[in-house]
């Protein structure tokens, strides 16, 4: 049943895109970025002869996980963010701490919460049994972004490949560049325009806590001193997320379907039922300046896909390490 409402998804999505481009002049820019962009060393193509099945392997391997723990789908999604908003798209995320190297692992935003790093691992093990020496891991990441959002029903779109490892990391620029889910609406559109994007963007990409999971610590601010919070919705909260205790109990980002790639988040937040404070900014009762953006989303589910999918293609662009820079890691999780 999940895999057909799958298929008949990404058959629409692809109408979509399809009509949208021929038929809509201004939505041209939306699919701009799906046309290969010849300043960007990155192609789709690029591991065709150098290691035909790596991207059917991610797909196989990824596909198969989550569809056995669908939070991991959620996780590798952030995962991929995380990487690209630090120094971009180049696995520096990965790099584990040691005695000499920090790493951005135990940065604030990700510390005890990023998660996935053993699927990674494992495929990446694969990958260099079959092709040694010839996948990056930052392309790991993106690909398995991708398909974990494709495994839980989300779009498809294409990922361009041929990005290198890292050899450095930056813990500073996590702990300053990762958006905090404290932040008032003018922090998230300043955090995301720093990164290029536009504050539509940002909320296309907000889509993205339609899935996945955060813990009580993060949202007690809120669900017990704001009073943008649904009434029921702020009750069945507090029974998992006392004032004292429980700080690393888990809530669905999306309280109605949270283990779909759907347009559920906005429809929430028209009801005051965003989790993260971050989320509720993005509407506010109809006074907010991009409240229409969230009401087009929770109205049109094919426009927020084909959005989210534009957006992610930009998020996997950000400055990538390309042809003699950086590295393909051995192991992701250290430098060769
Ligand atoms: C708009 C600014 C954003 C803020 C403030 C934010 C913040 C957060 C926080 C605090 C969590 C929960 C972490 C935890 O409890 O351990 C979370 C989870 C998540 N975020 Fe975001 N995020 C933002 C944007 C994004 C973007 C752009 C993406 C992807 C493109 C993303 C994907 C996710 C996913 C999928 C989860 C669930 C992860 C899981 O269950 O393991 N977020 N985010
Ligand atoms: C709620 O706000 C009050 C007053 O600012 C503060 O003392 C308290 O710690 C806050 N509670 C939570 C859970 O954030
Ligand atoms: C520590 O990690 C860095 C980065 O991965 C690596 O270059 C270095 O060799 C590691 N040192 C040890 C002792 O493993």
């Amino acid at each position: 049943m999940a895999d057909i409402k799958l298929r008949i998804c990404l058959v629409i999505c692809l109408i979509g895109i399809i009509s949208a481009s021929s038929v809509i002049p201004s939505a041209i820019t939306h699919v701009a970025s799906f046309i290969p962009d010849p300043s960007s060393q990155l192609s789709t193509t690029f591991y065709v002869t150098k290691c035909p099945l790596a991207l059917q392997i991610i797909k196989e391997e990824i596909t198969r996980a989550v569809l056995n723990d669908r939070r991991l789908g959620a996780s590798l999604l952030r995962l991929h963010f995380h990487d690209c908003f630090v120094q971009g798209c180049d696995a520096s995320v990965l790099l584990k701490d040691n005695a000499t190297f920090k790493g951005e692992q135990n940065a604030l935003p990700n510390v005890n919460s990023l998660r996935g790093y053993e699927i990674i691992d494992k495929v990446k093990y694969i990958l260099e049994t079959r092709c040694p020496n010839v996948v990056s891991c930052a392309d790991i990441l993106a690909v398995a972004a991708r398909d974990s959002v494709v495994a839980l029903g989300g779009p498809i779109w294409p990922v361009r490949v041929g990005r290198k490892d890292s050899t450095t990391a930056n813990l500073n620029a996590a702990n300053s560049d990762l958006p905090s889910p404290f932040l008032d609406l003018k922090g998230l559109i300043d955090a995301f325009k720093k990164k290029g994007f536009s504050a539509e963007e940002m909320v296309a990409l907000s889509g993205s806590h339609t899935i996945g999971q955060t813990k009580c610590a993060l949202i007690r601010p809120r669900i017990y001193n704001e009073s943008n919070v649904q009434p029921d919705y702020r009750n069945s909260l507090k029974k998992n997320c006392p004032t004292k205790g429980g700080d690393n109990n888990l809530s669905p980002l999306d309280v109605t379907t949270p283990n779909f790639f759907d347009n559920a988040f906005y429809k929430n937040l028209l009801y005051n039922k965003g989790l993260l404070h971050t989320d509720q900014q993005l509407f506010k009762g109809g006074s907010g300046p991009l409240d229409y953006k969230v009401l087009s989303y929770a109205l049109n589910p094919l426009l927020f896909k084909l959005d989210f999918a534009n957006a992610m293609v930009k998020m996997g662009n950000l400055s990538p390490l390309t042809g003699y820079q950086g590295q393909i890691r051995k192991y992701c999780g250290r430098v060769n």
